[in-house]
């Protein structure tokens, strides 16, 4: 290389990687994302891997990389602003009172806190050296899980309003050689469907545009997976979830130098949001674990984070339930509910939940095309109301929860003609229906009232009322706010103001009823996010509960979310036996929805057996580790195994799911993991049907070190479908 080009590449170097200043470790008990200013004190993200033990080594990681820096951009800042040197996605781009769009973010100051014992966070601010913009990057650890959650704030000191085009909550940079990303995608039943790619040159987006039931296609959760394939015990993985009920984008830049840029934020589209002079923008945050040891353990740490930390009493209990959707969809009276009321007794569940259809007077919801909105009893179904059911409920020994869908109207309803500027709509435009109704505005602080008023009014008329289902089945067309108009607000703060608002409506539903189980539904898999999850129990994962596809289901959701947050119903969808049904439904949250009286007396036993089973180590599954041991998508059995956390219990499902596949891992043991090498499990298998022996040896005992090491054959086959083993601890 001639000596010039030589020269120039060298001063070329990217700032980022040389002559650093501050080094900004934020570590958690084994890995650590670390931030590094350069010479012209912008803040750029180094590395982010193992943790080392001598933190003054940090300084020197960016010394190793020689990136040039040239017209294409700063490649690995912390937040990267557009419209100034970078050329590259931004992570932030806004335009100025004066209608100036460039922006450039410099160090200013950091500091780290414990906010408790539990977790750190470190704060680092940014300031535009000529306009008063400044931006505050919030990194949260729990160190002991591994993860991190990280969100911006961006504030306005101008002399007048900054209109913010793109506004991540996160940006992160990856000097690694690949990167696998798995997106979790699908459609209505077959939602959250992974699909692994490896990253090339150029920009990958998942997004989302459907404004409510966002997840319906696509859902903010990813994986990626650094220099390999995901594994589910070995790799360095990242498992992340941007944690926001409305438009989301991720991006995934790959640049020339190969490296990874995530930009993970609210959907700049249509959202340009006007911030006035004095206030802030808060960002959703990116919430994310890592894991050096493959995806199980990535999982178990955010499942454990999620329970300990995030979801609406994570670490307690829930209620198994018999719904009537399925057993009636909206065709049923006093009577008939009240045998459901007894049969929910005779089943053995806690609680009976009462589905759509139950109200609705001028306009009665005896399909899915009326009455959303108009929330009172239907007098002809229920001449004596809800309380009189409650009441029934609590005759029989149950709790009652109801199905409320508040966010949403229908176009023949009494809501929608006596408030029509609260609907989502174009005024001049004809309308668009998804399952024929409408979203209403919760930007307008009247419609938060209504809503939280169809709770509110519930629980005061019902103070037994015992859990909410709240559904949320239609997604934005026309977007368009009668009340943002009236405020002179900008159109484009619609998505974001919905999501707001629906969140302040939460805030008072907790405030006053801060215990009470809810559901959060949404059609399906529309809604399962850790921002809804701070206010819901649990959430419903999809309409499909074909146990087949079910094994998949919650074997993709898993990676996520723990099992205490996901509803299982057994319902009649499929071919499988009701033994494999329940045995699927059992590794969540477990719910039925069966018309019981149609059970034969062989099936009701099982189920009556099952859940009395369910009831002795739904504790373990709930509240235990998770380990997936045998995959679906490779196999043609299933296998999970739940630990209880102080290794003596346990309990392990295995299916087999296709005999068309000849695959002979049905034929070996499955190693177990998690147990105690040194402890003694007595192995016995439970939920069998009526009439059937365990073609295993009965209560054997097994150290842990073998289980693990060998492992147990639960001897799964086309004729014995499903098994469940319990395994306890012997002293
Ligand atoms: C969609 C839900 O996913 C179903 O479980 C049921 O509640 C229906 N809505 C009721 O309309």
């Amino acid at each position: 290389m001639p000596i010039v080009y030589r020269l120039l590449t060298v001063l070329l170097l990217i700032g980022g990687y040389s002559h650093a200043q501050t080094t900004i470790p934020i570590e958690t008990a084994d890995f650590a994302v670390v931030l590094q200013t350069d010479k012209s004190n912008y803040l750029n993200m180094v590395y982010c891997g193992k943790k080392l033990p001598q933190s003054a080594d940090y300084g020197g990681i960016a010394d190793g990389y020689q990136f040039p820096s040239d017209n294409s951009g700063s490649y690995n800042n912390a937040y990267t602003p557009a419209g100034t040197w970078n050329l590259v996605e931004p992570a932030i781009q806004v335009t100025h009172p004066d209608g100036n769009p460039s922006l450039d973010l410099k160090y200013v100051s950091h500091q780290t806190t414990r906010p408790d014992a539990n977790s750190t966070l470190t704060t680092v601010k940014l300031a535009d050296p000529v306009y008063k913009l400044t931006v505050t990057l919030f990194y949260k650890t729990w160190p002991k899980l591994n993860v991190v959650e990280q969100w911006s704030e961006i504030s306005n000191a101008e002399k007048g309003p900054v209109v913010l085009q793109k506004y991540a909550s996160a940006n992160l940079f990856f000097p690694n050689k690949s990167f696998y990303l798995t997106s979790f995608q699908g459609t209505y039943l077959k939602e959250m469907q992974p699909m692994e790619e490896k990253l090339q040159q150029g920009l990958r987006t998942i997004d989302t545009k459907l404004g409510t039931r966002a997840m319906l296609l696509g859902t903010p959760n990813f994986m990626v997976a650094f220099d390999k394939p995901a594994q589910e015990n070995s790799g360095m993985v990242m498992l992340g979830q941007l944690a926001w009920s409305g438009n989301y984008k991720l991006d995934f830049e790959i640049d020339s130098y190969q490296t990874l840029r995530l930009i993970a934020g609210i959907n700049p589209y249509a959202s340009a949001y006007t911030l006035p002079t004095g206030k802030s923008f808060t960002t959703p945050s990116l919430i994310y674990s890592l894991s050096d040891q493959g995806t199980g353990l990535a999982s178990r740490q955010l499942q454990r984070w999620a329970r300990d930390y995030r979801v609406l009493d994570g670490n307690g209990s829930r209620l198994t339930l018999l719904n009537n959707w399925e057993a009636t969809y909206f065709d049923f009276d006093e009577p008939k509910l009240s045998s459901l009321i007894a049969d929910t007794k005779k089943l053995g569940v806690d609680m009976f939940l009462l589905d759509d259809g139950w109200f609705g007077n001028k306009y009665p919801r005896n399909s899915d095309n009326a009455a959303l909105g108009d929330w009172q009893e239907n007098k002809k179904k229920l001449p004596n109301g809800i309380g009189y059911l409650v009441k029934e409920a609590t005759k029989a020994g149950v709790k009652f929860g109801i199905w409320i869908e508040p966010e949403m109207v229908s176009p023949k309803s009494e809501l929608y003609e006596k408030h029509l500027d609260w609907v989502i709509r174009q005024p001049d435009r004809p309308e668009k229906y998804y399952r024929n109704q409408l979203v209403l505005d919760l930007s307008n602080p009247q419609v938060q009232d209504f809503v939280f008023g169809v709770v509110d009014g519930l629980f005061t008329k019902n103070p037994e009322l015992a859990f909410i289902k709240w559904d949320c089945n239609a997604v934005i067309y026309n977007a368009y706010s009668a009340w943002l108009n009236k405020q002179k607000l900008p159109q484009s703060h619609l998505y974001v103001e919905y999501v707001r608002g629906l969140y302040k409506v939460l805030e008072r539903i907790r405030a006053k009823y801060p215990k009470v189980p809810m559901m959060l539904c949404s059609g399906g898999g529309g809604r399962g996010d850790y921002e809804l999850l701070k206010y819901f129990t649990e959430f419903w994962p999809s309409d499909d509960t074909e146990p087949v596809e079910r094994i998949f289901q919650q074997w993709n959701y898993s990676y996520f979310f723990p099992a205490i947050t996901t509803d299982c119903h057994v319902t009649d969808w499929g071919k499988q036996p009701i033994k494999f049904r329940v045995d699927v439904a059992s590794m969540g949250k477990l719910g039925f929805d069966v018309v019981v009286s149609h059970l034969s007396p062989n099936d009701l036993a099982f189920c009556q057996q099952a859940i009395k089973n369910y009831n002795g180590f739904k504790d373990i599954v709930w509240h235990g580790d998770q380990y997936r041991l045998l995959s679906p998508h490779e196999n043609s059995a299933m296998s999970v195994a739940y630990v209880s956390e102080d290794k003596a219990k346990a309990v392990m499902f295995t299916y087999f799911h296709d005999s068309r596949v000849v695959d002979t891992n049905t034929k070996r043991p499955i190693p177990l993991a998690g147990l105690d090498p040194a402890k003694q499990y007595q192995v016995t298998e439970i939920n069998l049907y009526p009439g059937t022996k365990s073609t295993l040896e009965d209560s054997k005992t097994y150290s842990g070190a073998f289980l693990m090491n060998v492992g147990l054959n639960p001897d799964v086959s086309a004729r014995r479908t499903s098994v469940v083993l319990q395994l306890t601890q012997v002293p």
